[in-house]
This record gives C-alpha cells, sequence and structure tokens, in this order.
C-alpha cells in the first residue's frame, strides 16, 4: 500500500479534534533534565506540602506483596468507611482513579451528541475535556466580573440562567482551581434549587477540608437527600496527600451511582490505592496540621504578594492565583531556573496570572525570595 500521510485527527470523533491536552504542573524529574537543576521545589499542582499520612505510606507498603492480585473492584473496605464518614449508605459512593475518572464517568453517563454541559469561564479544565471527548457542546458561562467578592469566580445566577433542555450537567468547582473563588452555602442552595431534576448538578469539593474554614462554606455531601440529582466529587489528592496514588470519589444518590458503576472500568482503582485512601481517612491529626499549616502560609504568602503589590485573588483552597501581567512568562522562567516550580494559568482565560501551591514555610519564603528577585530583573 502506498504510504500517504494519513490525517488521525480527522479519524478521531470530532468532540476530540478541537481540544488540547490537560496541562499538568511540570514534573520536577524534568525540571531536572530540562535546566540541569537539582535543588527543586514544586508548588505547581497543589499537593500537600506535608506529604502522605505516615499510616498511608505504611498501608502502601504493607500492600505491596499482593500486587500480583487484582484490586476489590468494587472497593468495599474503603466505600464503608467513606459511607460511615459521610454518614451515608455506601451505595451512593462511586470510586474513581482520582476525582477527574469520576468526572469523566459522569460525562460517560450522561453527556453524549446533542447534550449540553454548562460550567463557568476559569472553571476546572478537565470539565471542557470530559465534555467534548463525550461528544456533547461544553457551554461556557461568563465568570464573575473583577471588580466582584469573588473576581473571575462563578455566576451562579447566569449559569442557572444558561440551563435549558439540552443540558444534561452542571458543574460547579467548590473552591475553583485556578481561581480559589468559591460559593456559600445560601448560593449554592439557591443555584440548587433553580437546576431542574433531569440535569446533573456536580459539586466538585476537591479542596473540600481546606475550604471548610470559610464562614457559610456549604458542605453539599449533606444534600444528597435534598437535591436527587447532585453529585458531590471528592478528592485524596489534596489535604491527604495522595496525588500519586490516585483515588477520589463521588457521592451520589444510588441511581446515579449505579449508572457511573457501568461505565467504570472495572478496577480503576489499585489496591495500593484503595490502601493508602483508607489509613489516609483514618489520620484525622494529618489532615488537621495539613489544614492548619495551610491557614497559616496561605495567610502568609498573601501578605508577601500584596506588599509586592500584587493582586491575590481571593482563596478558600490551597493555592492563591495572583497576577504578573506581561511579566509573568519571563519571571516563571526566571522561578523555574531558580528551581521553583508554579503554574502560570493563561490557559485558564487568565492572561498573565499564576498559580502557586501554599507550600511549608520554607518553600514559601523561598519562593518569596525567587519571586522578588525575578520581578526586580523583569522590571
Ligand atoms: C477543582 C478540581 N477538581 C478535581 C481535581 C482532580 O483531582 P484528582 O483527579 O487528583 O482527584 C482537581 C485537581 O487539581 C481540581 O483542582
Amino acid at each position: 500500500m502506498a504510504s500517504q500521510p494519513i490525517d488521525f485527527t480527522e479519524l478521531a470523533v470530532p468532540g476530540v479534534r478541537g481540544l488540547a491536552p490537560y496541562e499538568p504542573g511540570k514534573p520536577m524529574a524534568e525540571l531536572r533534565r530540562e535546566y540541569g537543576v537539582d535543588d527543586i521545589i514544586k508548588l505547581a499542582s497543589n499537593e500537600n506540602p506535608l506529604g502522605p499520612s505516615p499510616a498511608a505510606v505504611e498501608a502502601v507498603q504493607r500492600s505491596a506483596g499482593d500486587l500480583h492480585r487484582y484490586p476489590d473492584g468494587n472497593g468495599f473496605e474503603l466505600k464503608a468507611a467513606l459511607a460511615a464518614h459521610h454518614g451515608v449508605a455506601p451505595e451512593r459512593i462511586t470510586l474513581g482513579n482520582g476525582s477527574n475518572d469520576v468526572l469523566a464517568l459522569v460525562a460517560l453517563a450522561f453527556l453524549g451528541p446533542g447534550r449540553v454541559s454548562v460550567f463557568s469561564a476559569h472553571a476546572f479544565a478537565v470539565y471542557p475535556i470530559v465534555t467534548c471527548a463525550a461528544g456533547a457542546t461544553a457551554r461556557v458561562v461568563p465568570a464573575l466580573g473583577p471588580e466582584t467578592a469573588q473576581p473571575h469566580g462563578h455566576d451562579l445566577e447566569a449559569m442557572a440562567a444558561a440551563l435549558d433542555g439540552d443540558t444534561r450537567v452542571v458543574f460547579v468547582a467548590n473552591p475553583n482551581n485556578p481561581t480559589g473563588t468559591w460559593v456559600d452555602e445560601d448560593a449554592l442552595g439557591a443555584f440548587l434549587d433553580r437546576v431542574p431534576p433531569e440535569v446533573i448538578a456536580v459539586v466538585d469539593e476537591a479542596y473540600f477540608e481546606y475550604a471548610a474554614e470559610e464562614d457559610g462554606f456549604p458542605d453539599a455531601s449533606r444534600w444528597l437527600d435534598r437535591y436527587p440529582n447532585l453529585v458531590v466529587t471528592r478528592s485524596f489528592s489534596k489535604v491527604h496527600g495522595l496525588g500519586g496514588a490516585r483515588v477520589g470519589y463521588a457521592l451520589s444518590h444510588p441511581g446515579v451511582a449505579d449508572l457511573l458503576n457501568r461505565v467504570r472500568q472495572p478496577f480503576n482503582c489499585s489496591a495500593p490505592a484503595q490502601a493508602a485512601a483508607l489509613a489516609a481517612l483514618g489520620d484525622r491529626d494529618h489532615v488537621a496540621r495539613s489544614v492548619a499549616l495551610n491557614r497559616e502560609q496561605r495567610a502568609w504568602l498573601r501578605g508577601e504578594l500584596e506588599r509586592m503589590g500584587l493582586a491575590v485573588l481571593p482563596s478558600a483552597g490551597n493555592f492563591l492565583t495572583f497576577q504578573m501581567g506581561d511579566a509573568s512568562a519571563e519571571v516563571n522562567e526566571g522561578l523555574l531556573r531558580a528551581g521553583v516550580i508554579v503554574r502560570p494559568v493563561d490557559n485558564y482565560g487568565l492572561p498573565g496570572a499564576i498559580r502557586v501551591t501554599v507550600g511549608t514555610a520554607a518553600e514559601n519564603r523561598r519562593f518569596i525570595t525567587a519571586l522578588e528577585r525575578q520581578r526586580t530583573r523583569a522590571a
């Protein structure tokens, strides 16, 4: 056969053709390879700077001898622990390979050609990816203006108005990444009251434990009875420090969980991941320590950034997003050379903005020192 160049993009399903791959924070090994820097701090992926709970590490080590066995495909033990933790029946829980996986399951089960998902501008990047991959249409609702109390945050009024007969899923990130903005209990409740029962309302609470510190921050997991169409997603990647293990879950009506489980890969949550998550869930001290560190260090970081005259968005998460304007690319490059990995978020429709994860006190000091040096150079 004559070897004609093949246009694989043409062969792909329409929704995939226009997609750009998710851009993760630069891995430390990549910086080491590309820049030859050895002493690196990574403040780019909203990971827990304290690492995982020691109990989770031990659990993974204990599970290593059974690596030849498939995991429990139903995640019985982990689901039982989560059910007790949330005070819900295990039938309401769907486990995922990270909460990203659960978001993809929602799209697989409820979206498709001719169907629409609604989400905010500057919302988490996975919503458009799972929507388009499912062949559905993404309806992006303009965010709140920069002068509001939650600049670039979700405009729930506008989002409710954007739901129509074709809409099957609406995504609310609370708090949102990369903005850090959040919606309070009254606003979220009023919004969910307006979501028609045939629209699945996903409330993505990946940063819940950090955000729960805010006055009036809603715990949507308590509203499952009130809103049968509600899906709450949670993650073990953030406060539990298990991003590398990949565990997340959804809480929903059992009927929704049944559908999500139909499209779930049989062993999507590995045995070490389940063991780690189970141990992490039991280590409440580690969670409390992680939340306390974040509270203290986020305030410090914000103070330092503001002292430099930088505009910082409000944040209920373990990260801050600030505006570097035209100097952003140069400053980021300088930070990389200094061994500090942060996350420019221009690709979220926030040109010139940089997101930094709240690290340990030492990491944050090093970041601020490096940033000050870069700013002086860029000026
Ligand atoms: C808002 C939000 N949702 C979901 C996720 C997915 O997290 P994971 O798949 O690691 O659970 C993230 C990760 O950064 C996030 O920021």
